[in-house]
C-alpha cells in the first residue's frame, strides 16, 4: 500500500482554467496560499455543485439508521435532496432525488421512517420503495393510455455502496468504487470502526443546525486543524475539559484530499468530566500495540479526519461523532451530527459517550458552538469589496512530510509531518479541491 503513496498530491498547475479563472489566480502551486475568492464567489459555488459535489463520493448516513425494508431517510448530496432507503423487494440500499417527476415538488417530506411507498403531497403520484410511479389518481379519465409510468420513475442515483456502516452515494454513473475513492482512508477507517466485532452504530438521532459559514471552512478545520484548538478552545481547555495541546501527533493525508489528525492520546482529554471511556481506550490502546507495535497506540483514538468533499469524523478521548457540511448557498451549511459507538459496547458506557458527545459537541455543545462562533466571523468578514481580496494563508509546516510508515511502521499508509501543528493536511485538500475544479 506504502509503495503506492505519493509522498505529496501533484501541484497545482497555474494556467489550468477553473470557471471565469486561473488556477494560479486563487491557489498557490502547493496549496500554501487560497485566495479568499473561493469562499465567497457565487460562479464557483455553483461549479462546485457540479465538479464536485455531483461527482464525489458522498456521506448519505450509517447502516444503521435503516434497519429494516423500508426504513428511509432524507438528506442531501449538495442541494440536492435525496431519499436514502432500504428497499422493500431485496433490501438493498438505494438513494433517489427527493424532486417528483410529475412537476418537481418533495415526494418525502420528514426526516426518517419507514414506508411501503411515497406519495407526493403535490398531486398523490405514489412511488415504490424501487422507485417506480406505481400510483397516479383518475390516470384513466386525465391521461387516457398516453402516460407511460415506466417512463416516470424517480430519479435513482446511479452508485450507492457502503464501507464499515457508512452509505455513501455518487451522481456520477463513471465514478471508480467508493473503495477505491477512499484509497488509504480505508485503512484508517478500518482501524476506528472495526476495533471491535459488530462495528459502530449511530445513537440518539441526527443533530441538525445552519451555521452561516461556506462548507470548505469546517472541512478544513476538521481536516486536523490542531492550531486553534489552545486558542478557539481556550475556554474548554481552562475549565479541564480537554488538557492543554502539546506538538505531539500526527497529521496525515492519504490521498484524494482525505486526511486526519490526532494529538498524542486523542482529543477532549480533560478531569472535568471522567467517564468509563478510559479504561475503555486502554484496553484498546493495548490491543492496537499487541496487533500492529507500540507506535499504533496513537491511532486509539484516530482523531478528526475529512473525507473530501464535506464529511468530518471526531473520534476522540471521550467520544465520537459523525458529521456532514450540507452546503446552503455560498455561505450556508446545515450541519448533521451523529453521535457512533461500537455497537458491542455495554449499554451504560453508550450512554456516557452519548452525554459527553453532547455536552461537547452537537448544537449545545461547548466546543461546537466555539467553532461556530468563530467560523461565521470569517465569513462575514469575507462579505465586503475589500474582506473578499487577497488570500489565506496554509505554509505552517510546509516540507515537512514524509512517509507515515517511517514513523508509526509498515501498515500505516500516507503522508505525515513530524509535527502535530501543520497546514498540510488543509494543503492536499484544497490541491485535491483545484484538481476536480479545473475546465
Ligand atoms: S408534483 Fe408530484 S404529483 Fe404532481
Ligand atoms: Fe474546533
Amino acid at each position: 500500500m506504502n509503495e503506492a503513496t505519493p509522498p505529496l498530491p501533484p501541484p497545482i498547475a497555474a494556467d489550468a482554467g477553473i470557471g471565469p479563472y486561473r488556477a494560479g489566480e486563487l491557489f498557490a502551486a502547493d496549496g500554501s496560499a487560497v485566495d479568499r475568492r473561493i469562499f465567497v464567489d457565487e460562479h464557483l459555488y455553483r461549479l462546485e455543485q457540479e465538479r464536485i459535489f455531483a461527482r464525489c463520493w458522498l456521506y448519505l448516513g450509517h447502516e444503521s439508521e435503516l434497519p429494516v425494508r423500508g426504513a428511509f431517510f432524507t438528506t442531501t448530496m449538495g442541494e440536492d435532496p435525496v431519499i436514502v432507503l432500504r428497499d422493500k423487494a431485496e433490501g438493498r440500499l438505494r438513494a433517489f432525488l427527493n424532486s417528483c417527476s410529475h412537476r418537481g415538488a418533495k415526494v418525502c417530506r420528514v426526516d426518517s421512517g419507514v414506508t411501503g411507498a411515497f406519495r407526493c403531497p403535490y398531486h398523490s403520484w405514489t412511488f415504490s420503495t424501487e422507485g417506480q410511479l406505481v400510483g397516479v389518481p383518475r390516470q384513466d379519465a386525465v391521461y387516457g393510455s398516453t402516460l407511460d409510468r415506466s417512463r416516470h420513475g424517480l430519479r435513482e442515483v446511479p452508485k450507492v455502496e457502503s464501507f464499515s456502516g457508512m452509505i455513501f452515494a455518487s451522481w456520477d454513473p463513471a465514478a471508480p468504487s467508493l473503495r477505491e475513492y477512499l484509497g488509504d482512508m480505508a485503512f484508517y477507517l478500518e482501524l476506528m470502526l472495526t476495533r471491535m466485532d459488530g462495528g459502530t452504530e449511530q445513537i440518539g438521532g441526527v443533530h441538525k443546525w445552519t451555521i452561516d459559514v461556506n462548507w470548505k471552512i469546517p472541512s478544513e478545520n476538521f481536516a486536523g486543524d490542531h492550531y486553534h484548538v489552545p486558542s478557539t478552545h481556550g475556554a474548554g481547555v481552562e475549565m479541564g475539559y480537554r488538557s492543554q495541546l502539546t506538538n505531539h501527533g500526527y497529521c496525515i493525508q492519504t490521498g484524494n484530499g482525505h486526511s486526519i489528525g490526532s494529538e498524542r492520546g486523542g482529543a477532549q482529554q480533560g478531569t472535568a468530566v471522567p467517564t468509563e471511556y478510559d479504561a475503555f481506550m486502554a484496553r484498546m490502546r493495548a490491543e492496537f500495540a499487541a496487533r500492529y507495535g507500540q507506535d499504533a497506540e496513537a491511532f486509539v483514538p484516530i482523531g478528526v479526519g475529512t473525507l473530501f468533499p464535506n464529511f468530518s469524523f471526531l473520534d476522540s478521548a471521550r467520544f465520537r461523532s459523525f458529521r456532514v457540511w450540507h452546503p446552503r448557498g455560498v455561505d450556508k451549511i446545515e450541519v448533521h451530527s451523529w453521535c457512533i459507538v461500537d455497537k458491542s459496547m455495554p449499554a451504560e458506557l453508550k450512554a456516557a459517550v452519548r452525554q459527553r458527545y453532547s455536552l461537547a459537541f452537537g448544537p449545545g455543545g461547548i466546543f461546537e458552538q466555539d467553532d461556530g462562533d468563530i467560523w461565521q466571523s470569517v465569513q462575514d468578514a469575507l462579505r465586503g469589496h475589500i474582506g473578499r481580496q487577497g488570500r489565506f494563508n496554509y505554509q505552517m509546516g510546509l516540507g515537512r512530510e514524509a512517509p507515515t510508515s517511517e514513523r508509526y511502521g509498515t501498515p500505516f499508509p500516507g503522508s505525515c509531518s513530524d509535527i502535530l501543528m501543520t497546514e498540510a493536511n488543509q494543503r492536499a485538500f484544497y490541491r485535491h479541491y483545484a484538481k476536480l475544479m479545473q475546465d
